[in-house]
């Protein structure tokens, strides 16, 4: 199927349906939508779309589905495992002039929008009303709620809130074949057939495209208090992470920094809001959140005192918003600084949350036995560690026979903890090739299965998440 070419009438056709202006194929649209965050990978799509309307999705995909043209959807361009990479040419469809917040339900307590509203942005209206919609991956400021969708996106406060999957109540979406259909009710107990929402939630646009989308929202706290914990011992802090929820604490972010990633992004934003030392293997980011500030008082006192007993450095409090917000840009930048000097391969291990310092440990050993290196960070509170690999020579994993056998290796250490291998940014183009070590051929086999019923010709994101 891949770069299957285009017949003129078909170029004709979508012109018709959008307009000339909304149907690109010159060198610079096709470049700019040929990479995502994930690694250095570049692939050219033959056209890219930029559908205002469910209904000229839908026509598109009629189009797209009786030419078995290759379709990928595409938010913001932030997914770290190729979900929208065009890997097969063909179709783009971008979601970027979908970017309407359509309506926020007050009384309900929901919100519906329109895919390619900036997650942030989302965030903000709400807040406006007083509600709050938790998940925020770090790439908040720039990535679609529609691409949180797709991945089932987590970030920081998914240790106490949730992840994306736990606020969808139901999804506008157009199928393969052009249909367009919702997937559930606006409700917030539905025990009613089977949950097709939550199976649109994660598949990474491989079933069908969301146009539209109801989340759930709740009350905004009205206070948040945030600290910053030096360790000198990065298996240290993965301990300490697991005791302070034993000791009955769920704080709204639990956030690991390791030394080299944090002395990369404080360069990278050019920050001295932590004095990096080199004794520091690891900082704890951590956050509690609620309506009553001397319980949130008491609450970060509690902590402090659980986090001593880890060998824990002089802990720093955050006094004001500027402070608080100084440190979650470092946080939230990472990835971005992280990749720029050279760590470009980034894993998404996710293990039982007792298991973090085994985790740690085992990907230092992997290594030095491979001669890489290795920075750490992540959502520890959640198990979920981002695990960025810098071997000089090699960028991608994705097709680098050696890479891929190493990465098999660390898969391995996470499966044997009990975990998988993503957490948050999906299998994608990049991750497909390990699925064999997470699910047997019986699970892999229903998995295709059911994209058969939602595209029995193959033509959206084919190639993603399996083969
Ligand atoms: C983060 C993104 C990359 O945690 O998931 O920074
Ligand atoms: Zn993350």
């Amino acid at each position: 199927m891949a770069n299957k070419p285009i017949p003129f009438e078909v170029y004709q056709e979508f012109k018709s349906i959008l307009g000339e202006e909304f149907v690109l194929t010159d060198a610079e649209s096709l470049e700019k939508h040929g990479h995502d965050e994930t690694e250095h990978l570049l692939f050219l799509p033959q056209v890219v779309l930029r559908p205002r309307t469910t209904e000229e999705i839908s026509r598109i995909m009629r189009i797209c589905n009786k030419h078995l043209l290759p379709v990928t959807p595409r938010g913001a361009g932030t997914g770290l495992s190729g979900g929208a990479l065009p890997h097969l040419g063909g179709v783009l469809i971008s979601t970027d002039r979908m970017n309407v917040i359509l309506e926020i339900d007050e009384q309900n307590l929901q919100v519906t929008t329109e895919p390619g509203v900036i997650t942030e942005v989302l965030q903000n209206a709400v807040k406006e009303k007083g509600l709050f919609y938790p998940p925020d991956p770090s790439s908040r400021g720039s990535c679609f709620i529609g691409g949180n969708i797709a991945e089932n996106s987590g970030g920081p406060k998914a240790v106490k809130y949730g992840v994306v999957r736990d606020y969808v109540l139901n999804l506008e979406v157009v199928l393969p074949t052009g249909e367009v259909m919702w997937t559930g009710c606006n409700v917030l107990k539905n025990s009613t057939g089977y949950n097709l929402t939550h199976l649109i939630i994660g598949s990474e646009g491989t079933l069908a495209i969301v146009t539209k989308i109801v989340l759930k929202l709740i009350p905004h706290p009205t206070f948040d208090l945030l600290m910053l914990v030096p360790f000198n011992s990065l298996e240290k802090a993965g301990e300490a992470v697991s005791a302070i929820f034993r000791a009955g604490f769920t704080p709204s972010a639990m956030e690991l920094v390791e030394l080299n990633a944090l002395q990369i992004v404080s360069k990278f934003v050019d920050s001295s809001a932590v004095a990096v030392t080199e004794e520091t293997e690891a900082h704890l980011i951590i956050e509690v959140d609620g309506n009553h500030l001397e319980t949130l008082m008491a609450e970060m006192e509690s902590i402090s005192e659980v986090l001593t007993q880890f060998d824990c450095g002089e802990i720093y409090f955050a006094e004001d918003t500027q402070q608080k917000n100084e440190l979650w840009k470092l946080r939230r930048r990472v990835a971005e600084a992280v990749k720029l000097s050279g760590y470009t391969i980034e894993e998404d291990t996710v293990v039982p949350r007792a298991e973090l310092p085994a985790l740690i440990r085992g990907a230092k050993e992997l290594g030095k036995k491979h001669d890489f290196e290795v920075a750490c960070y992540g959502h520890a509170g959640d198990g979920n560690l981002h695990i960025r690999i810098h071997k000089p020579g090699t960028v991608n994993s994705h097709g680098d026979a050696e890479m891929t056998s190493i990465l098999r290796e660390l898969f391995l250490v996470v499966k044997n903890l009990g975990g998988t291998i993503s957490g948050e940014h999906g299998v994608g183009l990049i991750q497909k090739g390990y699925m064999d070590i997470i699910f047997n051929e019986t699970q892999l086999r229903i998995m295709r299965e059911i994209k058969k019923v939602f595209d029995p010709n193959n033509i959206l994101n084919a190639g993603k998440i399996f083969d």
